[in-house]
């Protein structure tokens, strides 16, 4: 049970959104969901299908358009944030939705949450923090102190995706503390699982693999992602919703560190395919190495705890998703590719 009975969440026709919308609906009956989401080439009213009306409610409009959201905001309890513009690779062809979305957008939701004293949870990345030096970079081969992203960790944020998340993340911050906004901030590494855009890496590659189309792995597949399923990081942001301490940072990550070339290998092996059937492309400019999230304070203080750690198994679950749906993501597929074959991606 609840104080909350009315949450708006923001870009809840997204990837994470969905899943958090989803989990929201099964495990916390009491609770009305309004989705706020702009539909986006990223949003889709399919990832909501399904959910009764009687509990999720979706109002399509952008989070930078004030009138809608004071008004929005006004009727709720607390805000779950998570519209944004969210693609690294994007970012690099044309920032300007960037700014204007995760930037002047969350500025706008903070400015409404002031006005009507709500509670506030922005979903923010790791990405934050910049990159980490891979493990084999480091003496004694990584064992030891920083060698993951804590909350103390410096904001060097690289491409303009994480320079945007990076500057709202300062704008919460300083919403708390300038205007005692009721706010708190996590920063997740990299989720899988079911509703993910294909131009994402693992959806991108499964699907790939399903049209025909031989896997494209960026440079020379060594930077890491530390994964973590969508429904742990669905859990995550509930129990810093109703017990994390406001105008605090939480790290949110489930130990789940691989690099890129054995997760594609993991993937063509699980469909059949020989594990080097793939090509090695251009590499993303500025292409950050390595994230780690050390994940002791939400432990610790929130007592929370990842469930959907057996990697493989996700991965199977994820590949049968996009095997079972392809109804869900096919119209879309070769657009996607033209768009990578233009940057030799
Ligand atoms: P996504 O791109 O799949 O979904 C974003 C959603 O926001 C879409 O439904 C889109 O229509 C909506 N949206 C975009 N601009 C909008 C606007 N101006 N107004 C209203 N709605 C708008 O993204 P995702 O992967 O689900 O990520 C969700 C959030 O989680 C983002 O804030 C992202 O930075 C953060 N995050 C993502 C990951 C990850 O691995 N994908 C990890 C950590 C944090
Ligand atoms: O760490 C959290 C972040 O994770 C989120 O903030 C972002 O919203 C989310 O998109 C994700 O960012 P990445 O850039 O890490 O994810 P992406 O799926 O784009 O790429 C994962 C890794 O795979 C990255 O090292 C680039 C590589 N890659 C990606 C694609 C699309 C490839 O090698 N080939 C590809 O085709």
């Amino acid at each position: 049970m609840t104080d909350y009975k009315n949450i708006l969440v923001t870009g809840g026709a997204g990837f994470i959104g969905a899943n958090f919308v989803r989990y929201i609906v099964e495990e916390h009956p009491d609770i009305f969901v309004t989705v706020l989401d702009k539909l986006t080439y990223a949003g889709n009213r399919a990832n909501l299908a399904g959910l009764p009306e009687d509990r999720v409610k979706l109002v399509v409009g952008d989070i930078a358009d004030a009138p809608l959201v004071d008004q929005l905001v006004s009727e709720t309890d607390a805000v779950i944030h998570y519209a944004a513009e969210s693609h690294n690779d994007n970012s690099l062809q044309d920032p300007s939705p960037f700014v204007q979305t995760n930037i002047i957008g969350t500025y706008t939701l903070l400015e409404a949450v002031r006005k009507y004293n709500k509670r506030f949870h922005h979903v923010s990345t790791d990405e934050v923090y910049g990159d980490l030096p891979l493990r084999e970079d480091l003496p004694g081969h990584g064992e030891g102190v920083g060698e993951k992203f804590t909350p103390e960790s410096p904001y060097r944020p690289s491409s303009p995706y994480s320079s945007t998340k990076a500057g709202s993340d300062l704008l919460v911050r300083a919403w708390v503390r300038s205007f005692g906004v009721q706010a708190t901030i996590s920063n997740t590494s990299n989720n899988y699982g079911p509703y993910q855009h294909i131009e994402k890496f693992i959806p991108r590659q499964v699907t790939s693999i399903l049209s025909g189309i031989k896997p494209k792995l960026y440079g020379n597949g060594k930077n890491v992602r530390d994964w973590i399923h969508t429904y742990d990081h669905a859990t995550a942001v509930w129990a810093i919703l109703t017990k994390g301490k406001i105008g605090e940072t939480y790290l949110v990550g489930a130990d789940g560190e691989k690099d890129n070339i054995t997760v594609l290998r993991a993937i063509l092996k699980d469909m059949g395919k020989p594990e080097d059937d793939f090509d090695f492309v251009q590499d993303r400019s500025g292409h950050d190495l390595r994230y780690a999230i050390d994940a002791t304070k939400m432990h610790e203080e929130l007592g929370w705890q990842p469930k959907y750690t057996d990697f493989a198994s996700g991965l199977a679950h994820t590949i049968q998703w996009y095997t079972d749906n392809q109804d869900w993501w096919q119209a879309e597929k070769a657009e996607v590719e033209a768009k990578y074959a233009k940057n030799n991606q």
